[in-house]
């Protein structure tokens, strides 16, 4: 390991030490005298704290100049809810920055150019670790929303439930298993109230073993109507927050002030069918049954699409077998599909 990544290690440990979920990245910072000695560290604790620098700056005092700070993430250029950490660093006598992962935000962005040009020797050292730490945070913040992926279980002629509105279960447990293993990697789980009043689901994300893991994401329930008494979603340590509206943007702007920079959508289809309509969906995971109704709801609703020149076409990124079942990874095509030209 070169020192450069040790001390970037130490640092994305610091940032470890932030709030999971948080409108804001998590954030390490070390201060590293020229013996190579770290003078201070610090950590973003969350929004309206110190950022990662303030906060080693602030233990290091005096001791900060002629350090060399190594900060996951690019030193922010903006006056947010505090300064801007590339001035804090300049007026401290920082001599030389090291930041793994640009910022994305044309907000934010800049911090590194501008301490270049008072003289401060930068330098960008990629760190997977620390991309890795903040790429939900990072696709959010390009997006302007959270990122959310719609998943829907369905069969060959496209049902997600039988005529009697049942829908457990339409694909096996190996697919059910990878869905539980994509609830534990999102911020928030989303589904309407005619899902939470037809299936009961409790929205949890569990292991193998049917146990419920120890970091839960947040249960969402979009629609005005009131849950069931006793239903699932209202029980367990921390009730589901329901939101009474049928705006996508709304409920993702709700979301994204709550730190979700995540949502993994569950349905039904009238939700999500909203949610494709408000081009509120950037990544689709079809668990495809080789199975058929024949009857029942269909993925979607009416989209209001006439005529087969219409058709609202997908980007097959990613095909992969689970037990019986496909898993079709898909994203939205923004440009026109070759089947639309002559
Ligand atoms: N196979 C699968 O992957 C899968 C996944 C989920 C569900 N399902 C099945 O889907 C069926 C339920 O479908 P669903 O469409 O009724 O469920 P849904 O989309 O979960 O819920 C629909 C309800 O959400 C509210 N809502 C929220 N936003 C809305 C909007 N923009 N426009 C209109 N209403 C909005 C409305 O209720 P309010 O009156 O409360 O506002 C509406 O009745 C069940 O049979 C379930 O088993 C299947």
């Amino acid at each position: 390991m070169t020192t450069h990544t040790e001390h970037l290690e130490l640092a994305l440990a610091c940032a470890r030490q932030g709030p999971a979920r948080d409108p804001n990245p998590r954030v390490g910072c070390v201060l590293v005298d020229a013996d190579g000695q770290v003078v201070a560290r610090g950590h973003h604790a969350g929004a309206g704290t110190p950022h990662a620098e303030v906060a080693a700056l602030t233990a290091a005092g005096p001791r900060a100049r002629g350090t060399t700070a190594y900060v996951t993430l690019e030193p922010c250029n903006h006056h947010g809810r505090t300064g801007p950490c590339a001035q804090a660093l300049h007026r401290a006598g920082v001599a030389g920055v090291v930041y793994a992962v640009a910022d994305p935000t044309a907000r934010a962005a800049g911090g590194a150019a501008w301490l270049a040009g008072q003289g401060v020797r930068v330098e960008q050292q990629d760190h997977p670790g620390a991309a890795e730490l903040v790429a939900d945070w990072a696709r959010a913040a390009v997006l302007g929303r959270p990122h959310v992926t719609w998943k829907v279980a369905s069969t060959l002629d496209g049902r997600v439930a039988a005529a009697d509105g049942t829908s457990r279960w339409i694909t096996s447990a190996p697919a059910r298993q990878d869905g539980h293993d994509l609830r534990a990697r999102v911020d928030a789980i989303v589904v309407g109230t005619g899902t939470a009043r037809t299936d009961d689901p409790a929205l949890t994300a569990r292991g193998a073993d049917g146990t419920e893991l120890a970091d839960q994401p947040l249960r969402v329930v979009v629609g005005k109507s009131d849950l069931a008494p006793g239903a699932r979603l209202t029980s367990g340590t921390t009730p589901a927050l329901q939101l009474r509206t049928h705006d996508p943007v709304e409920v993702l702007a709700t979301l994204a002030e709550r730190g979700v920079h995540s949502v993994l959508l569950e349905g039904g289809p009238t939700l999500a069918g909203a949610f494709w309509a408000a081009g509120c969906v950037d990544e689709l995971l079809v668990y495809l049954a080789p199975a058929l109704l024949g009857a029942g709801p269909s993925a979607v609703p009416d989209l209001g699409i006439a005529t087969v020149t219409d058709t609202a076409r997908l980007d097959l990124v990613d095909v992969a077998r689970v037990g019986p079942d496909l898993r079709l990874r898909l994203v939205p095509l923004t440009t026109p599909h070759p089947h639309q030209e002559d």
